[in-house]
């Protein structure tokens, strides 16, 4: 089984990400392939980004600014994984959560590691640009995106009272996407087996 870590990226009263993961955990959760912990940003109240190197302090057992963005670095670490919740906030995502990625500072935890997106919205472009947006900064953190996302648009309508997907083309995009995952989750852990180079941002700076 592989660790797959979902992070909620939504932290508000009264967020929509109650019934995206209510329809959606169950499904993740019978996955033959995946061991699923939940990541829900409310239970992580992180420290508005505030790293630096010196915060950071030494690599081989960083302190960072608090111990809550150690834990979060450690947390991360420790999957082979992820799948990531997003609503869309003003054509991307949530400062919260891009306070998250960001707080995985130095430590490349998301390195070479699988990546795949859920993304609703109220409206009908269903989060396509939050997603999109998210997949440049998960590139950017070295995270492997995969291609099929998850996309819930008009999301107050998509699920009955049961917690059921009322347009069937959802949960065809959530099956396909968690099997691309496993796919992508093999062939990356195999890969990481291999012998790597340190991360560019390390190389380039000992060049320096
Ligand atoms: C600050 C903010 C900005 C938003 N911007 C967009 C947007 O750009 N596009 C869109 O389709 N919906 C937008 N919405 C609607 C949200 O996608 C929708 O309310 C969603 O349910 C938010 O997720 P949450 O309820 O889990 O926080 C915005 C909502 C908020 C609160």
């Amino acid at each position: 089984m592989f660790k797959l870590q979902i992070i909620v990226g939504s932290t508000r009263e009264g967020r929509n990400a109650e019934a995206v993961c209510r329809w959606l955990l169950p499904v993740a959760q019978s996955h033959d392939a995946f061991d699923v912990e939940v990541l829900d940003l409310r239970d992580w109240p992180l420290p508005f980004f505030q790293e630096t190197i010196a915060s950071v302090g030494d690599f081989s057992n960083p302190t960072y600014s608090t111990p809550i963005v150690k834990q979060w670095n450690e947390k991360i670490r420790q999957a082979d994984a992820y799948l990531i919740i997003t609503p869309e906030y003003n054509r991307s995502i949530p400062a919260v959560l891009k306070n998250a990625i960001d707080s995985v500072f130095f430590s490349f935890n998301f390195r070479r590691k699988p990546v795949a997106f859920v993304g609703y919205s109220l409206g009908p472009t269903a989060a396509a640009r939050a997603v999109e947006h998210l997949i440049q900064v998960m590139t950017e953190a070295e995270a492997v995106p995969v291609r099929t996302s998850t996309l819930i648009p008009l999301v107050t309508t998509a699920f009955d009272a049961q917690g059921r997907s009322t347009n069937p083309i959802l949960d065809v995009q959530l099956e396909v996407m968690l099997d691309d995952l496993e796919w992508l989750t093999r062939a990356l852990q195999l890969a990481r087996a291999e012998p790597q180079l340190p991360p560019a941002a390390l190389r380039i700076r000992a060049k320096r």
